[in-house]
């Protein structure tokens, strides 16, 4: 899969607003000052932005991804970053030496759960500290709500399951697996809602989102995708839409903060 630095660009407002702000801060003091941080899936670096500042602007960020142009752009953006181009699908290859934290966001869904057990013990034997934020959870609920609303989030959700490139993915289970795996391996978890709250100010973002939910609807069969999108995209600047997920805080048990 790939992902358009204009899309990225036009979630990050959404993402920030949404990002569960007591985790935030939790994850800053586990992570304390000076520390080295990995940020798996960075793209163009949202996750940086989202911690910058105050006890933060200590902090060193490596950014890993497999998408060279993406971390381009990180670079060009965090010029004191460090950028390593990889397949996350290699976890015994993740530069972990010396790394307070790992960090990662709108990536645990798009990630298998054999994955998603391997990077917890992987982290779980180091000890170290896992934030993943805007795990997408299965919820969509739009106002004012439309009688095809229910079967297209059962289609997309369905269609998150999917192979995203390392295997069938988590999907909207990936918050409850991701606390249920990393529970098992060592952590004191943490999960908190961050949805979306999509209004008139966000139209661009929601008439995107809701092609896309159509095109991913329809790739699993739904007939009355093109239909619903269509109707919804004609619509955005009178709806609202709430978008599901969760942030998720990992701590090794007995640390510190
Ligand atoms: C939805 S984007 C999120 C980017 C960024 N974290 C953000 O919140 O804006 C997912 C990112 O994960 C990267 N990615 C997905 N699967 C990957 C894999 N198997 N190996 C390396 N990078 C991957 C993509 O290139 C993309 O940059």
């Amino acid at each position: 899969m790939s992902f358009s630095p204009d899309w990225l660009a036009l979630r990050e407002p959404a993402d920030l607003a949404a990002r569960n702000r007591d985790l935030l801060a939790h994850a800053i003091a586990v992570a304390g000052e000076d520390a080295v941080v990995l940020d798996l899936g960075s793209g163009t670096g949202s996750t940086a932005r989202a911690f910058q500042g105050g006890a933060c602007s200590s902090w060193t960020w490596r950014f890993v991804d497999g998408d060279p142009d993406l971390l381009d752009i990180a670079h060009s953006r965090h010029p004191q970053s460090e950028c390593v181009v990889m397949n996350l699908r290699d976890i015994d290859d993740l530069p972990l030496a010396g790394v307070s934290l790992v960090t990662a966001s709108a990536l645990l869904d798009l990630m298998p759960q054999t994955w998603m057990t391997h990077l917890a013990q992987r982290l779980g034997q180091a000890g170290i500290p896992f934030y993943a934020a805007l795990n997408y959870d299965g919820v969509m609920q739009w106002s004012p709500a439309g009688a095809g609303d229910d079967a297209i989030t059962a289609s997309f959700n369905r269609h998150q399951q999917t192979d995203k490139g390392i295997g069938p993915a988590m999907g909207a289970r990936s918050g409850a697996l991701a606390q249920h795996i990393l529970s098992h391996n060592g952590f004191d978890v943490t999960l908190s809602q961050s949805p979306w709250q999509l209004g008139a100010d966000q139209a661009e973002l929601h008439r995107q989102l809701i092609a896309g939910i159509g095109d991913a609807a329809r790739e699993t069969g739904n007939t009355d995708a093109a239909h619903w999108a269509q109707a919804r995209i004609a619509d955005v600047a009178h709806a609202k839409a709430m978008i599901g997920h969760t942030d998720l805080l990992a701590v090794p048990h007995g640390s510190p903060a």
